[in-house]
């Protein structure tokens, strides 16, 4: 009797191995879990697009994108710089295709960012009077949000508006508009966009003084009588240093003040930091320096089982909170993507994603999906 059914359940099987196309039927992937479908009715779960994945080239990040993930978030191309590289000069070519390979494919496009100090196109940065600052500030949210209404689900806003002690980051925008940009940008998004979900998004807002300051930047918008969704925690952190009890306040507390709570760039870097710190500021970067790259040739099982334990601690806090978490995103499908081979310090090999170099399912996908 039992093997009867262990026959036909591989019968089956191969039947259906046929009917896939042909690239599936060779990704590394297959027969594996998918985190879309074990947190379905928990979460969405994303991951960042690079510019080669929205023109679809290589075919391993393809299918392990279409088989793991239900929400996409462009890296870059939907940044200032890229977008919007004159004063009436728009560049629409690559988001476009991102957002037409999203419907392709059934992925929620969480569209990211209007305004952020970092990558700003050089226009921009050469602006000295506020009258042009504010108008470039019109133009870009009113055109780019503009394009993309009914096209994405949601746009981060505002990126990385906070400093660490949760008051206002010195930047060409709080410089030249004065304290009350942020209320305009979601105002001005909400016209141009008005049934795209919108959130403020940020490093380091799982701290309290920074998650205060967050509290209170939420608080004002909403006094004003102008629409904020959400909050996106961005959630790079380091392999056994995961910030779990200010995590699980930050949710608490976010969600109290009705703002739907998401993890939007998840890593756990396994390297050093050059300052021996959780930071994610962009524009802080470090030389090369010796010591600093130490699993170029490969990772330690020690290593491996430290972020797979990490990465389980993690997801079991999430599923404990997940009727207040819509969304967790992370910063690339694979670890070969990741910024983190490059940031803060150039060409090291780091290993922070739930997929390797090959498109394989690591320890820590196992861990994640186990604990559900
Ligand atoms: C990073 C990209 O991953 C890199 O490719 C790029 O060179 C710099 O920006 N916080 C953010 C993201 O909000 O937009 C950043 O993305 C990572 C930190």
């Amino acid at each position: 009797m039992l093997i009867h059914y262990t026959v036909r359940g591989v019968l089956v099987l191969l039947n259906l191995l046929a009917l896939l196309p042909c690239h599936a039927q060779q990704s590394p992937t297959i027969g594996v879990p998918s985190l879309k479908e074990t947190f379905k009715g928990d979460f969405l779960v994303g991951t960042a697009l690079s510019a080669t994945q929205a023109r679809e080239n290589g075919a391993g990040a393809a299918s392990l994108i279409a088989q793991q993930f239900n929400a996409v978030t462009p890296e870059n191309i939907m940044k200032a710089a890229i977008l919007h590289p004159g004063w009436d000069k728009y560049n629409f070519e690559l988001a476009d295709k991102l957002v037409e390979y999203a419907q392709k494919n059934g992925l929620k496009v969480n569209a990211h960012t209007l305004i952020w100090h970092s990558q700003l196109p050089g226009f921009v940065r050469r602006l000295t009077d506020p009258d042009s600052v504010r108008q470039f500030f019109y133009n870009h949210i009113t055109t780019v949000a503009g394009r993309y209404s009914g096209k994405v689900f949601s746009w981060d806003v505002v990126n990385e508006a906070l400093a660490e002690d949760g008051t206002l980051r010195t930047s060409i925008f709080l410089e030249k508009l004065g304290d009350n940009y942020i209320v305009e940008a979601f105002r001005l998004a909400q016209k141009a966009s008005p049934n795209t979900e919108l959130y403020y998004n940020d490093y380091s807002i799982e701290r309290p003084k920074k998650r205060a300051g967050a509290i209170a930047l939420i608080k004002k918008i909403k006094a004003a009588g102008v629409r904020i969704d959400g909050v996106g925690i961005q959630g790079h952190w380091r392999a056994n240093n995961v910030p779990l009890p200010d995590i699980e306040q930050s949710i608490i507390e976010f969600a109290a003040i009705e703002m739907k709570v998401m993890f939007t760039e998840l890593d756990l870097s396994v390297l050093p930091s050059p300052w021996n710190s959780n930071v994610a500021d962009v524009d802080r970067t470090s030389a090369v320096r010796t010591g600093m790259d130490p699993y170029k040739n490969g990772l330690p099982d020690s290593v491996q089982h430290m972020l797979a334990k990490s990465y389980e601690d993690l997801f079991r806090l999430f599923l404990k909170h997940k009727d207040k978490i819509s969304r967790i995103t992370f910063w690339g499908a694979s670890d070969g993507q990741s910024w983190l081979n490059d940031w803060p310090i150039r060409g090291r090999t780091n290993y922070p994603l739930l997929f390797d170099r090959e498109y394989k399912p690591k320890p820590a996908f196992y861990k994640v999906i186990a604990v559900k």
